[in-house]
């Protein structure tokens, strides 16, 4: 087992490492955020969210579950979007995957998981949504990969469904959805370049909840 000392001796030298560079490092961090974007990704632990993105402190309002989903009954999910939208005013929403995700193949492979399955099942939803294309990649990695995709794609259309969301953009606030996939395999950010906007005018006539 680790011993877990060492991550205080390491905390030390990070500080020193700060305040070497910046003597009011932790002065001005403490005095704030005003971050634009919010990232919505995977709890996976290979995945180093702000590192990635090249972040510093202070940029990117982080909010990570098993297979970065958008479960709109979920209470810490909504409570995050509507402080990152009303009150930080982020002007981006990311939805970011990775390609090997643990969440996605336990999902094809149903099992007694206890809590965990009520999770997973809304990626099996993704799935049943998208059969028909899935089906017909034969090739197990890529049939994994697009769904890890088409996984991004549907929690970026959960995105559009939360009434926070929809209150920013009828009041004619700035706000972009994006849908990125994080290849494990190669360290690079994907962009899927989503079109939020045409998802939403095809989902408006039963997802609009009137905001306006
Ligand atoms: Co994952």
């Amino acid at each position: 087992m680790a011993d877990l000392k060492n991550i205080f001796e390491k905390n030390e030298k990070w500080i020193q490492e700060k305040l070497q560079i910046d003597k009011d490092y932790f002065k001005n961090l403490s005095k704030g955020q005003s971050p634009e974007i919010l990232y919505i990704g995977c709890s996976d632990s290979r995945i180093p969210a702000e590192d990635m993105m090249g972040a510093e402190p202070g940029e990117v309002f982080v909010h990570r579950n098993v297979a970065n989903q958008v479960v709109t009954t979920d209470f810490n999910l909504n409570a995050v979007v509507q402080y990152a939208v009303e009150v930080l005013k982020v002007k981006h929403i990311v939805i970011c995957g990775h390609y090997e995700c643990g969440g996605i193949k336990a999902a094809l492979n149903p099992s007694d998981m206890g809590q965990i399955n009520s999770w997973l099942q809304n990626l099996r939803d993704v799935y049943r949504l998208h059969a028909k294309e899935i089906k017909l990649i034969t090739d197990p990695v890529k049939r994994f990969d697009r769904l890890v995709e088409l996984n991004v794609l549907e929690q970026a259309i959960n995105v559009l469904k939360i009434d926070h969301v929809q209150k920013v953009w009828s009041q004619g606030g700035e706000l972009k959805i994006h849908g990125w996939v994080f290849d494990i395999r190669s360290g690079k950010i994907i962009d899927l370049n989503l079109n939020m906007e045409k998802e939403f005018a095809k989902i408006k006539d039963i997802y609009d909840l009137g905001q306006s």
